[in-house]
């Protein structure tokens, strides 16, 4: 039973330029966001409001955030890590928020220096404010499937984490493969232990194409009837001198997959192309995303 209908949250902005190597200029950053703002998508994570020293990439996110056009009936949420990054996120004028933990004790320390608990703390407090602000939050539980520093992630470790974040008020969650190591037979096991204790339908499934399995694995959450899904312009992330931080899946290869099954997204796979040949061009090395790089290279139409 595949769904009729599925929701593509965009991350090239955030989650693909926080790791490019280059720094990207606010200009070009806005000129990005406001082409993907053209395409029908009705979520397009903007930038975070984190500390500027752990991700620099992302600093002018005051700048970037007050300067795009923001069209009607779309959502531009941002990172915020804990209470200053709320206010900044407030002053800036932002009406959608993500606040991020992990099912990996490790990386969440490494990540925002933190315990899980520690984590989870803060957010309440960060998550109350948002909603009685009338703001719409989504939470992350990252490293879902594994962790890059060998620590142990099990399935339950990840519901748990997704139940604390819900149960303080997240109006969705994104469970994040964040080093793209899952295979379909880890989603078949982890959706159902999801769909136990929340409702499917506000929970998102965000891969990381590493290892070229995510189409896969959205696959088989389809299968399972999850219909929303992160993924970046191009395939946006992930710096070629790190190995092991590859982007996430490309929108245009999940855009692709999805019309070619009859499944409707509401968004234009031509303009998240022309949004990623313009953030090609800024970029220093070639897009990942195999849908986009078959469209530039050949003139044979696809299913948009
Ligand atoms: N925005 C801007 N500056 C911030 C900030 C925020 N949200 N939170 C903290 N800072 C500043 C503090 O003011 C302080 O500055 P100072 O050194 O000039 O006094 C400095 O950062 C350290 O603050 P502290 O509260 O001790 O934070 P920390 O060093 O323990 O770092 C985080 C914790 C969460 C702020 C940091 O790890 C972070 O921003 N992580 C985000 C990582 C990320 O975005 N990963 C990708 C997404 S998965
Ligand atoms: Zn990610």
């Amino acid at each position: 039973m595949m769904p009729k209908r599925v929701t593509i949250c965009e991350m090239g902005a955030r989650d693909g330029l926080q790791n490019e190597a280059t720094l990207v200029s606010a200009d070009d950053k806005i000129r990005y966001i406001d082409l993907l703002s053209q395409t029908g998508l009705r979520y397009i994570e903007a930038t975070s409001f984190v500390s500027p020293k752990a991700i620099p990439q992302l600093g002018d996110a005051q700048e970037v955030f007050a300067r795009i056009h923001k069209a009607p009936g779309v959502r531009y949420p941002v990172l915020v890590p804990n209470a200053k990054g709320y206010a900044r996120a407030r002053e800036a004028g932002v009406e959608a928020i993500c606040v991020f933990t992990a099912a990996s004790q490790i990386f969440t320390r490494r990540n925002i220096n933190m315990t899980i608990e520690q984590s989870l703390e803060v957010f309440r407090e960060v998550v109350q404010r948002a909603k009685a602000d009338g703001l719409w939050v989504r939470g992350y539980v990252s490293t879902a499937f594994g962790s890059p520093f060998g620590d142990a992630v099990s399935p339950q470790a990840v519901v748990d984490v997704g139940v604390a974040l819900m149960e303080m008020g997240c109006d969705e969650l994104s469970i994040g493969d964040t080093i793209g190591v899952a295979v379909p037979s880890h989603v078949e096991t982890l959706v159902p232990m999801l769909a136990a204790k929340l409702p499917i339908e506000r929970i998102a499934m965000h891969f990381h194409d590493t290892r070229g399995t995510a189409l896969a694995n959205i696959y088989a959450a389809l299968q399972q009837g999850m219909t929303i899904f992160d993924a970046s312009s191009g395939g946006l992330g992930g710096c070629p001198y790190a190995p092991g931080a590859t982007g996430n899946v490309g929108t245009e290869d999940v855009l692709y997959l999805l019309h070619g099954l009859g499944i409707d997204t509401g968004v234009d796979l031509d303009r998240v192309r022309a949004a990623s040949r313009f953030i090609a061009g800024v970029l220093d090395h070639p897009l990942t995303s195999k849908t986009y790089q078959a469209l530039e290279t050949s003139r044979i139409g696809a299913a948009t």
